[in-house]
C-alpha cells in the first residue's frame, strides 16, 4: 500500500527504505478520505487493490524564534515590549560600563546595569506610536513631531535616571544636564534618531515599531553609558582627581587638617540617644545653624574648604564628585602621602543641601579635648566604636597640631607633625608631660624636652588599663595601629551612608 499524498508521492523517487515504509502506513492509517486535492498528484491505482486516496497531515515545522517573538508582540504587547526593553537596555549598559572599566565586573557594575533596564523598560513608545499614527499618515510629519517633542523629553529622561542610579543629588543631575544634555545628548542624537525613526516609521509595522527603536537604542544608550560616565572627555578622571589632592597635600603640607576636615563631617554620626548625622558636608553652612557654626569645626570652613576650593570648583562643580565624597578622599589620600596607611574609598556620599540638614549641635557627637574616657566612651560607643577603635582613632593625632585661634589648645603630638606613624603612642609612653594653659586658657600638657604636647583625653587613654594595652601595642607595633587605624576609619567615613560604590 503506498500513499498518495504529495509528500510521499515525492519521497516514493527515494528508494523503499524502512523508514518510507513505516511512513507509509502511518499514512494509510490516519486518512480516509480521497477528496484531497492531492488526488490529481497522486498515481492511477488498480482497481484490485486500490486504497482509498490518503492525504498526510501536514508536517509540523518548529517555529522559528522570530514567529514566537511576533505572536508574542500580537498576543501581549505590554509584557513583551516590557521585558524585550529590559534585556536590551540592560545588556547595552552594561557592555558600555565594561568598556568604561576596561572588563572589571564589580557588584556596581551588575546593580547599575539591572536598574539602567529596569528604566528603560516602561514601554513609553507603545502609547506614543499609535498617537503619532492618529496624528498623521505620513511617516515624514510623523518622524518630525516624534524628534521635536518625544526624543528630547527621553534624552532628559535617562539622562536623569542614569544620574540618579550613580547616586548624583539632583543639584550634581542639573549641573550634568547644564553641560552634557545638548551637546552630548540632543545633539548628538541628531546623528541617528531623525534616520532611524524616519525608517522606522516609513518601513516598520506599527507592532514592532517599538521593538525596532529598542534595537538602535541599544547601540545609543551603549554610547550614553560611555558619555555620561566617563567625564573623560573633560578630563577628570579619579586618577587626575588623586593626583591634584597629592599635590595639594605636598604643596601646602595641609594633609592634618584634611584628615580633621573628614573626621568632624563623619563624626557627628550616633545611634545613642542623638541619632543621625552621616559624612554630607554640612559644614559647608556657616549660617544658620549649619554644621560650619560649629566651635569644634573652627578652622574648617575657612581653612580647610578653602584649601579645597579650587579642586572643588572643578570637580564638585562637574558633577564629577560630591563634596562630602572629596573630603573623604582628599583625608585617605592626605593619609597616604604623610606614610600611613592605604585607606580603600568608597564613594556616593550626598552633599546636604542646606544648613537645616546638619544635626542639631556638637554636643554628644564630637569629643571635647579637656575630658576623659568616660566622655571618649560615651561619644565613641554610640557610633558604633569599640574601645580599640578609640585607641587606633586617637592615633591620628600622630600628625597636625592644635591651633590656640581654632581650639584654644596650642602644639604638636610629635616632633615630625607631617609623619603619620605610631609616634604618638611612642612619645605618650616615653615623655614626661607637665600640665600647662594655653594663652586661651585651655588646660594640656607639654613635654618640656621635646616641646611636644597631649591634650587631656590623649592621656586618659593610659589611665584605663584596656585602653592603655592598646597604646602599648601600638607603639611597639605600628603595623597593627595601621592595621587597626584602617578598619576604625573607614568604618567612621562609611559610617550613616547608604549605597556606597567603588567607583565614582
Ligand atoms: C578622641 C577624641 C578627640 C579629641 C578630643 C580631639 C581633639 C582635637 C583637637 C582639640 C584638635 C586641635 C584642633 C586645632 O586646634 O586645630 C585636634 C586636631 C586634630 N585631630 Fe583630633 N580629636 C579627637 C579625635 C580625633 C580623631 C578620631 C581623628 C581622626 C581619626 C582626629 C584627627 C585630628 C587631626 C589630624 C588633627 C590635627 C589638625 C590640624 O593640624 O589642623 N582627632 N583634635
Amino acid at each position: 500500500r503506498e500513499c498518495a499524498c504529495a509528500p510521499c508521492v515525492s519521497r516514493l523517487a527515494a528508494p523503499r527504505d524502512s523508514a518510507h515504509l513505516l511512513l507509509a502506513r502511518a499514512c494509510a492509517r490516519i486518512s480516509t478520505s480521497s477528496t484531497s486535492s492531492s488526488a490529481s498528484t497522486a498515481p492511477p491505482s488498480t482497481a484490485m487493490d486500490a486504497p482509498p486516496r490518503e492525504v498526510c497531515p501536514a508536517p509540523r515545522r518548529p517555529q522559528s524564534l522570530g514567529a514566537k517573538y511576533q505572536r508574542a508582540l500580537e498576543t501581549n504587547p505590554l509584557v513583551t515590549k516590557t521585558v524585550t526593553a529590559f534585556i536590551l537596555s540592560g545588556i547595552s549598559s552594561l557592555i558600555g560600563q565594561l568598556l568604561r572599566t576596561k572588563g572589571r565586573v564589580t557588584p556596581d557594575v551588575v546593580r547599575t546595569a539591572i536598574f539602567y533596564g529596569l528604566s528603560s523598560a516602561p514601554p513609553y513608545s507603545h502609547f506614543w506610536y499609535p498617537i503619532l499614527n492618529s496624528i498623521s499618515q505620513n511617516p515624514v510629519v510623523r518622524t518630525i513631531v516624534d524628534q521635536i517633542f518625544w526624543r528630547p523629553l527621553l534624552i532628559a529622561y535617562m539622562y536623569v535616571v542614569m544620574n540618579l542610579i550613580k547616586g548624583k543629588s539632583w543639584k550634581q543631575i542639573g549641573e550634568i544636564m547644564r553641560r552634557d544634555y545638548w551637546q552630548k545628548g540632543v545633539k548628538a542624537g541628531l546623528k541617528i534618531w531623525p534616520a532611524a525613526q524616519l525608517i522606522n516609521q516609513w518601513f516598520i509595522p506599527l507592532t514592532f515599531r517599538t521593538t525596532s527603536m529598542d534595537i538602535v537604542s541599544f547601540f545609543w544608550d551603549m554610547y550614553l553609558t560611555l558619555a555620561t560616565s566617563s567625564d573623560d572627555s573633560e578630563g577628570l578622571t579619579l586618577e587626575t582627581l588623586e593626583a591634584e589632592l597629592e599635590d595639594l597635600v605636598r604643596e601646602k603640607n595641609c594633609g592634618p587638617i584634611l584628615i580633621r576636615l573628614s573626621w568632624h563631617d563623619a563624626g557627628v554620626y550616633s545611634t545613642g540617644q542623638l541619632t543621625g548625622g552621616c559624612p554630607n558636608a554640612a559644614m559647608r553652612f556657616v549660617e544658620g545653624d549649619g554644621e560650619g557654626t560649629f566651635g569644634a569645626n573652627a578652622g574648617l570652613p575657612t581653612v580647610a574648604m578653602s584649601l579645597l576650593r579650587p579642586i572643588a570648583a572643578k570637580y564638585v562643580e562637574s558633577g564629577f564628585i560630591s563634596n562630602a565624597d572629596l573630603w573623604t578622599l582628599a583625608a585617605n589620600v592626605a593619609i597616604r602621602v604623610m606614610g600611613g596607611p592605604v585607606v580603600p574609598t568608597r564613594f556616593g556620599r550626598r552633599d546636604a543641601q542646606s544648613f537645616k540638614e546638619s544635626v542639631e549641635s556638637q554636643v554628644g557627637r564630637l569629643p571635647d579635648g579637656d575630658k576623659g574616657v568616660d566622655h571618649l566612651r560615651e561619644i565613641f560607643h554610640p557610633k558604633g566604636f569599640t574601645d580599640k577603635d578609640i585607641v587606633s582613632l586617637s592615633g591620628a593625632h600622630t600628625v597636625g597640631g592644635c591651633h590656640v585661634d581654632r581650639s584654644g589648645f596650642d602644639g604638636a603630638w610629635t616632633e615630625e607633625r607631617s609623619k603619620f606613624d605610631n609616634s604618638y603612642f611612642k612619645n605618650m609612653l616615653s615623655k614626661t608631660y607637665e600640665e600647662e594653659t594655653t594663652a586661651a586658657g585651655c588646660p594640656q600638657f607639654r613635654d618640656a624636652a621635646s616641646g611636644t604636647v597631649m591634650l587631656y583625653s590623649d592621656l586618659s587613654l593610659l589611665e584605663d588599663p584596656i585602653f592603655q594595652e592598646h597604646v602599648k601595642r601600638y607603639a611597639e607595633d605600628q603595623d597593627t595601629f595601621f592595621a587597626d587605624f584602617t578598619a576604625a576609619w573607614v568604618k567612621l567615613q562609611e559610617n550613616g551612608c547608604c549605597r556606597l560604590r567603588e567607583n565614582l
